[in-house]
């Protein structure tokens, strides 16, 4: 299925919908930390719909989202750029109602959707193993958020793609990918604007 996103290029997509299929065969759910309207998000439901149609039951996966749906948080001084003045806060506001309405249209299974800050997350609003994590919050604080809720569930074989690492406008995501990798001995490959960690 097509669908059209405005926040994540063609390639990247066809990137990411692939990495999320050679996932399939590694234990645990998929998450996706900022949503936003749900385009990628439908298109890794389709993912899962399709895997879950032969897999047997007790290996069925999930999809997790999450967003405030209040639209981007407050910048901090690591997300400074000239290129990225436009992204404020507030901006990219979606209602969770919205979101959750896209999927029952498109006939997909609505995934778990969670409306909280990424800091405000708890362990219980996550899976216990992650297979595939896409973290696409803008900036340095939410990509960091991110790393935190999502370390210690990323299952062997896993992968995580972070949207915006090669973005001149959104300097953040590459120092918290950057820190992040460095504390983790982890080495992200890249393509396009993304990094890509695998486990
Ligand atoms: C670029 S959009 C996501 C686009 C989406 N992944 C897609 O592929 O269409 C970024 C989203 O992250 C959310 N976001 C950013 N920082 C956040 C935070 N700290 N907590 C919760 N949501 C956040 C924003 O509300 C926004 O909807």
């Amino acid at each position: 299925m097509a669908w059209r996103n405005d926040q994540v290029s063609q390639l990247e997509t066809q990137k990411i919908i692939a990495t999320a299929k050679e996932c399939l065969a590694v234990a645990g759910d998929f998450v996706e930390l900022g949503c936003y309207k749900g385009d990628t998000s439908l298109l890794l439901a389709e993912v899962v719909q399709e895997s879950n149609i032969t897999a047997p039951r007790d290996c069925a996966k999930k999809l997790w989202i999450y967003d405030s749906f209040e639209g981007l948080p407050e910048k901090s001084a690591q997300d400074s750029s000239v290129l990225g003045r436009d992204f404020q806060a507030g901006e990219l506001l979606v209602s969770k109602k919205e979101v959750k309405q896209r999927f029952l249209r498109a006939g997909l299974p609505v995934p778990i959707i969670t409306k909280k800050w990424f800091d405000e997350l708890q362990d219980e609003d996550l899976p216990e193993k992650i297979s595939f994590a896409f973290l696409d919050g803008d900036f340095y604080e939410s990509i960091r958020d991110s790393f935190h809720v999502i370390e210690g569930k990323m299952a062997d074989g896993g992968v995580i793609i972070v949207h915006d690492y090669c973005n001149a406008a959104l300097p953040g995501v590459e120092k918290a990918v950057n820190e992040w990798c460095s504390m983790y001995n982890k080495q992200p490959a890249r393509y396009q604007t993304m990094a890509i960690i695998k486990y």
